[in-house]
């Protein structure tokens, strides 16, 4: 292993691009549960390029926690099963023992969490979390880790770094109790992050500081990132590339500015009129997507969101459509009727015109979205 620790290591040129750090092709994962099998992740591919950032979005219970937990190769619980190809740098990471992924943790790929209570030890100082974590992989001495922990607190912006040291997680605000979680991820110079909804946890204040402590880390590290959110307001404008997941699977996929520009799944649209606006009163309804997402045991046939979908035709409750592009060859979705297209306005016209509930709520739901609640 490398002993060295790269805070503020701008790697080189070639470094950032050629090859992508992160090949992911068809991954599964199901869980056997009395009712069946759960397929959280259900055939998904992407790629992930040194120094770059991809956001992964999707409703609650969509997969992106499963699918960050597979890549990395957490998912040990007895009643899983992963299967395709992960490959990390050239390496095959499905199959690999715990002991051969344990030297990977922390050193080549790290996991910020939502909750910075569930990650952090709370009968154990600050200190003593950060400087074993470097002593594990680094092979430092005492004194050496602590001048290393104090130089890491200081890189998150943790101020009076030093006196931090003896703080137990409770004696810190959430924000700050964050930080140090990003300082134990970055602690070994990571070339690949998961950040699993970094901010969900916190007040949107501090949401922005702790997304802007990751961008500029990220930058100053050419870290590859991996932004993992169920708003898809916190990827704008972050990551260069967005996915989003729906039912275990990837529905659309392209460069940010793309995605944004010519949105083509209805379920995207449906994230997109979710996120709430700054120039929204206070307690406004928001443009949540009708239904529910569906049972992962039992899926519906077809297009999995044909049923809370404004678009939908009977072609859709039969046929379950596959990623395609139309002119941009990486923006591709997995919808027959497309946004934006006029094959997508003229289903969503015959639905509003046949009544059709989920379109018609899209329609109601534009209204509803001025309209103060309590
Ligand atoms: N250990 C498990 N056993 C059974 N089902 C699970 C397990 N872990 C996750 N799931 C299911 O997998 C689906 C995806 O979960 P998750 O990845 O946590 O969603 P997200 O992070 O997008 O909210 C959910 O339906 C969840 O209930
Ligand atoms: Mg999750």
């Amino acid at each position: 292993m490398e002993n060295e620790i790269r805070v503020g290591r701008v790697p080189a040129r070639h470094e950032v691009e050629g090859e992508a750090l992160l090949v992911v092709d068809d991954l599964r994962t199901s869980f056997a549960v009395a009712a069946g099998s759960v397929k959280a992740v259900d055939g998904v591919s992407f790629e992930l390029y040194r120094g770059h950032t991809m956001g992964v979005v999707g409703e609650s219970g969509s997969g992106k926690t499963v699918l960050s937990r597979s890549v990395m190769g957490l998912n040990t619980s007895a009643n899983a099963t992963t299967t395709g190809s992960v490959l990390y740098a050239g390496d095959q990471m499905i199959g690999k023992s715990s002991k051969e992924k344990k030297i990977l943790w922390g050193a080549e790929m790290a996991m910020v969490f939502q909750d910075p209570m569930t990650s952090l030890n709370p009968v154990v100082t600050i200190g003593r979390q950060l400087t074993e974590h470097v002593r594990y992989h680094l092979d430092m001495g005492k004194k050496e880790a602590n001048e290393v922990a104090v130089a890491l607190l200081q890189s998150v912006h943790i101020p009076e770094a030093e006196k931090r040291l003896d703080n137990y997680p409770h004696q810190m605000s959430g924000g700050m109790r964050q930080r140090v979680c990003i300082a134990i991820a970055l602690a070994c110079g990571p070339r690949m992050l998961f950040a699993d909804e970094p901010t969900t946890a916190l007040d949107v204040t501090v949401q922005h500081q702790i997304l802007n402590l990751l961008a500029e880390q990220q930058r100053d590290r050419a870290m590859a990132m991996i932004l993992v959110t169920h708003d898809l307001g916190v990827v704008a404008g972050r990551t260069d590339d967005i996915m989003v997941m729906y039912a275990g699977k990837a529905v659309e996929k392209a460069p940010t500015g793309e995605l944004f520009a010519h949105l083509r799944h209805p379920y995207t649209q449906g994230l997109l009129w979710s996120i709430p606006k700054v120039t929204q009163a206070k307690h406004t309804r928001l443009n949540a997507i009708p239904g529910r997402p569906p049972n992962l045991i039992d899926p519906p046939s077809g297009c999995k969101f044909a049923p809370r979908c404004a678009y939908a035709q009977d072609i859709c409750r039969v046929e379950e459509p596959t990623l395609r592009s139309i002119d941009t060859p990486d923006h591709v979705f997995a919808c027959h009727f497309p946004v934006g297209t006029p094959e997508g306005e003229e289903a969503f016209a015959r639905n509003v015109a046949s009544d059709y509930p989920p379109a018609l709520a899209a329609v109601g739901k534009l209204r509803a979205s001025e309209e103060v609640v309590g």
